[in-house]
């Protein structure tokens, strides 16, 4: 029903991915491959409910009422059958900014937060830049498939400035869907050492070929007490440049905490679209997300089969989540910097720098795979004629 191969032109839109070029790469005669929003169309109906919404001539302060936190309940019973209450919701103006006023409400400068690198770029910062102290738990890289070191977990937990674990599920970069084993593991040690649990699951619908995403909060009532959710239908639905996220908590002492900061610098307001596009995302968007994931899927079989027949020394895990690959270039034997020049200056293809995701990320490249299929194929086309010259 939706044509994910029509090729849409970007240009004019102010596109962080297209109009960020020149300045992160040099040039702007690339093939993006990197920032985390998709080449595709929203779903149609949410452009209805947009359009519909703008037609109307005023543009005023606008509240979000209950089919806000409606349609959130509705969705996180469909797709996660996880059974949540309105007044466990807050409106977020982002997943990131949310994080941040978590840190702020929940931790002490000095104090400790511990991610599993390498991670998210803006996890780093939202930690560091508010004087906190990065508590790297680095994830053990198993032929590809990223696991967390408990022992480690354990012990860094137990240091009694560590406050907040900010846990990424399902993970970017490394495509991990977390089992429930694996979060009763993390839940356990951190009831054991008083340390919340910041769960960041913006891509949790994003679960693929048969994985299934568990929101850490629904694992067991300690865990649903002892964390906060921060989720959004942004990258689901492709929405990035409204502000449509929202965190769930059933500890109603933390909500309220999380609240103050939020109301203290004032942002609680939002979007006069941001309820519009999510409403119409989550009650309306089933299918079109249903299509949605084969397309990913297929086009995620697409570079594996690609890479496997012309570039047999890269290779990747497959994600369980994301449309984001990992890609190991270690057998290139090429420096950082000299991967990052070819990728940008011979391959012509713009993806982002592991180590921009953190030291372990050296050797990496992170591809966005969520254009159209012709595109991929041009890119990948490119790095191999690229390094064909390279050879010679
Ligand atoms: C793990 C993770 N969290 C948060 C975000 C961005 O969230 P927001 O745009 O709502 O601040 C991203 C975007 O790529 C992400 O990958």
């Amino acid at each position: 029903m939706y044509d994910f191969d029509k090729i849409i032109e970007r240009s004019g839109t102010n596109a962080y991915k297209l109009d960020l070029r020149e300045k992160y790469f040099g040039t702007d005669d690339l093939v993006p491959l990197w920032v985390a929003d998709m080449d595709f169309a929203a779903p149609p109906e949410v452009q209805d409910a947009i359009k519909s919404r703008a037609a109307h001539e005023i543009y005023g302060y606008t509240i979000r009422k209950d089919e806000f936190t409606d349609a959130i309940v509705d969705w996180c019973s469909y797709k996660h059958q996880w059974n949540i209450k309105n007044d466990w919701i807050e409106y977020s103006p982002g997943v990131v900014p949310a994080l941040v006023f978590s840190v702020l409400a929940f931790s002490n400068p000095g104090d400790g937060v511990i991610i599993n690198t390498p991670v998210y770029p803006p996890f780093y910062s939202v930690i560091a830049d508010n004087d906190r102290k990065v508590i790297k738990n680095v994830l053990v890289n198993n032929n590809g498939r990223y696991e967390i070191d408990y022992d480690l977990l354990e012990q860094q937990a137990a240091d009694k400035s560590t406050k907040l674990f900010l846990l990424c599920s399902p993970h970017n970069p490394v495509g991990r869907v977390w089992s429930e084993e694996e979060l009763l593991k993390i839940q356990t040690i951190c009831q054991k050492h008083n340390v919340l649990v910041l769960a960041d699951e913006i891509h949790s619908d994003l679960a693929l070929f048969n994985n299934k995403h568990i929101p850490f909060a629904s694992i067991s009532d300690d865990a649903a007490q002892n964390s906060i959710s921060f989720m959004a239908p942004s990258k689901t639905f492709n929405i990035a440049g409204f502000s449509t996220s929202y965190v769930v908590a059933a500890n109603p002492t933390l909500l309220e905490a999380y609240r103050k900061v939020q109301n203290r610098l004032q942002l609680h307001m939002g979007h006069l679209f941001s309820g519009v596009a999510l409403t119409a995302a989550y009650n309306l968007g089933r299918d079109w997300l249903k299509e949605l994931t084969a397309y990913l899927e297929g086009n995620i079989l697409f570079v594996e089969e690609f890479l496997r027949e012309n570039l047999p020394e890269l290779s990747f895990f497959r994600p369980e989540a994301t449309y984001l690959i990992w890609i190991n270039f270690k057998d290139w034997g090429l420096s950082q910097k000299q991967l990052r020049q070819f990728m940008a200056n011979e391959a012509k293809v713009g993806l982002n720098d592991g180590v921009s995701f953190g030291m372990e990320g050296a050797g990496y490249m992170r591809m966005n795979v969520a254009s159209p299929r012709a595109t991929l194929e041009k890119a990948l086309n490119q790095i191999v004629e690229a390094r064909t010259k390279q050879n010679v």
